[in-house]
């Protein structure tokens, strides 16, 4: 068992959630103390979720290319949008984190489920193409964005599918981003996804991102953010595998299309 259990590292995002996954070593007194992992924990499945425009696109990509300009493979299965409008906004991305551009091309290797109809329906098929890049290519993560575009009207389906995919990625000795959406901004800061819980029971850990428009005065007061101005939170909702933070944390989307997480909600309140 030992031997099977994976040395437990972090496999960084270029963002602070690099900090906010802990491992606990003993200090010089005997005491133990928290040392941030430096990213998700290797070969984790972590389920990133939240409502539409909450920014977790933003987030799988900018992993994806930090991952990329680092040197490592990244297998990125996109469903929802067009392999070239992700080419776009990873050009972007990539200039504005001054990454090398030619290392995210050529380390960052895409399927696209969104104009293929069998990918989505069929996860053989979709696994079988997955399998052939991660052996092919070397990868090292996989990213996909997202999963409920793979359960789409049928949701009963959800566990099962997640299940499976989650279970691939083990077999491949992948380290692995699945997003989830959810429908519904009621409860948006929870962790239930589209299709219900399947998602967050699964995978090793879960973050939500929630976006919530300042609209009274009491938003106003509150958060201390004008009227009509949007507020984004991201946490991490739990974690098989590791210790965390487990506080919702402020973050904004910079010009270029990356995350920025600032400080901790409690903290501006
Ligand atoms: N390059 C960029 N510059 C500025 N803002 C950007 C950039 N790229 C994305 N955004 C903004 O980030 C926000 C979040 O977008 P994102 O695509 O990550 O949402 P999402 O959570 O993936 O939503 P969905 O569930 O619809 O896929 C959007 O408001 C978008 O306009
Ligand atoms: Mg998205």
């Amino acid at each position: 068992m030992e031997q099977a259990s994976p040395k437990l590292f972090g496999v960084p995002t270029g963002t602070k959630l690099d900090e906010m996954f802990w491992k606990l070593e003993r200090g010089e007194e005997g005491r133990f103390m928290r040392k941030p992992l430096g990213g998700i924990p290797y070969l984790s499945v972590i389920n990133v979720t939240g409502v539409p425009d909450s920014g977790k696109s933003v987030l799988v990509e900018q992993f994806a290319i930090v991952q990329a300009n680092n040197g490592y493979r990244v297998l990125f299965v996109t469903v929802e949008s067009p392999a070239n409008f992700l080419y776009t906004s990873m050009k972007t991305k990539a200039e504005y984190l001054g990454a090398d551009f030619s290392k995210v091309t050529k380390n960052i290797i895409v399927i696209d489920a969104s104009v293929n109809e069998e990918f989505r329906e069929n996860p053989k098929a979709l696994m079988d193409t997955m399998a052939y890049a991660i052996k092919e290519k070397q990868t090292n993560s996989v990213i996909i964005d997202s999963v409920t575009g793979l359960y789409e009207h049928k949701e009963i389906m959800a566990r099962q599918i997640v299940r499976v995919f989650f279970n691939f990625l083990k077999r491949w000795k992948q380290t692995g981003i699945f997003v989830s959406q959810k429908r519904s901004s009621h409860d948006s800061d929870s962790a239930d996804a589209a299709g219900g819980l399947a998602v967050a029971h699964i995978v090793d850990g879960t973050i939500v991102l929630d976006k919530k428009l300042i609209r009274t005065r009491w938003d106003v007061n509150l958060y201390k953010r004008p009227l009509g101005s949007v507020m984004r939170t991201i946490r991490i909702d739990g974690c098989r595998l590791t210790g965390h933070d487990t506080r919702p944390w402020v973050f904004e989307i910079s010009p270029g299309g990356t995350i920025e997480i600032l400080s901790p909600l409690e903290e501006l309140i």
